[in-house]
């Protein structure tokens, strides 16, 4: 059993996201598979919003991950370069952290060293997948896959990271009967200032 009940101002690092590996180190202490799978929430410039699932792949001055740059996500992230991402981790942590900010591209350098820290056959399917556009069918996408025989294919430039630099990160763990606790850091001229949010 994890004890996660009680957090307070004193207990968190001044870093929020020295915080959240705290946290994520203490969800996969306690078993979660894949403490670093984060929904992610785009908008397009007119607004509409947007949601699906990506692996934080590097934490530095902001949260890394690694896609497609002709995807729909890339398409929102173009007209409107802001982001929330959410992390939750269930039994037995209860918890779920939000860094919410603006987002910019990885240099080349950093996708570069990434994309070959995949396997060869992920290198591959990356290059022949061009995520979401329609497809007629798999068998398309198999053969697009298989054209490429059992080369290590160099990084696309269509393939790359972003990086989310927080603005805002907020802590939540649940307690009991619903007083769960909240604490959010907002990004301040020199540091972040932390508040105790209504749950
Ligand atoms: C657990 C999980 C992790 C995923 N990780 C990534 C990822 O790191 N990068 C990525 O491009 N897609 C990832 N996906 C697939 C995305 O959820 C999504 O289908 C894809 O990026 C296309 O999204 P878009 O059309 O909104 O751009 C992941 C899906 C799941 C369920």
């Amino acid at each position: 059993m994890v004890d996660t009940v009680g957090v307070d101002v004193p207990d968190l690092d001044q870093d929020p996201l020295r915080q959240l590996d705290d946290w994520l180190e203490a969800a996969r202490a306690a078993g979660d598979p894949m403490p670093h799978a984060m929904c992610l929430a785009t908008a397009s410039a007119g607004g509409t919003p947007s949601a699906r699932y990506v692996l934080m792949r590097g934490r530095d001055e902001g949260v890394v991950f690694f896609t497609d740059y002709g995807s729909d996500k890339a398409r929102d992230l173009g007209e409107n370069p802001t982001a929330s991402a959410v992390f939750h981790w269930h039994v037995p942590v209860h918890r779920q952290v939000r860094v919410s900010g603006a987002v910019v591209k990885t240099t080349a350098e950093e996708s570069d060293q990434y994309w070959l820290t995949r396997p060869e056959a992920s290198r591959r399917s990356a290059v022949a997948s061009k995520q979401s556009s329609v497809l007629p069918s798999r068998q398309v996408l198999e053969d697009a896959v298989s054209l490429l025989g059992d080369v290590a294919p160099p990084r696309p430039d269509r393939w790359g990271g972003y990086r989310i630099i927080p603005t805002a990160v907020e802590f939540w763990q649940e307690g009991p009967y619903r007083l769960h606790d909240r604490l959010r850091y907002l990004r301040e001229r020199d540091g972040w200032r932390v508040d105790r949010l209504a749950p």
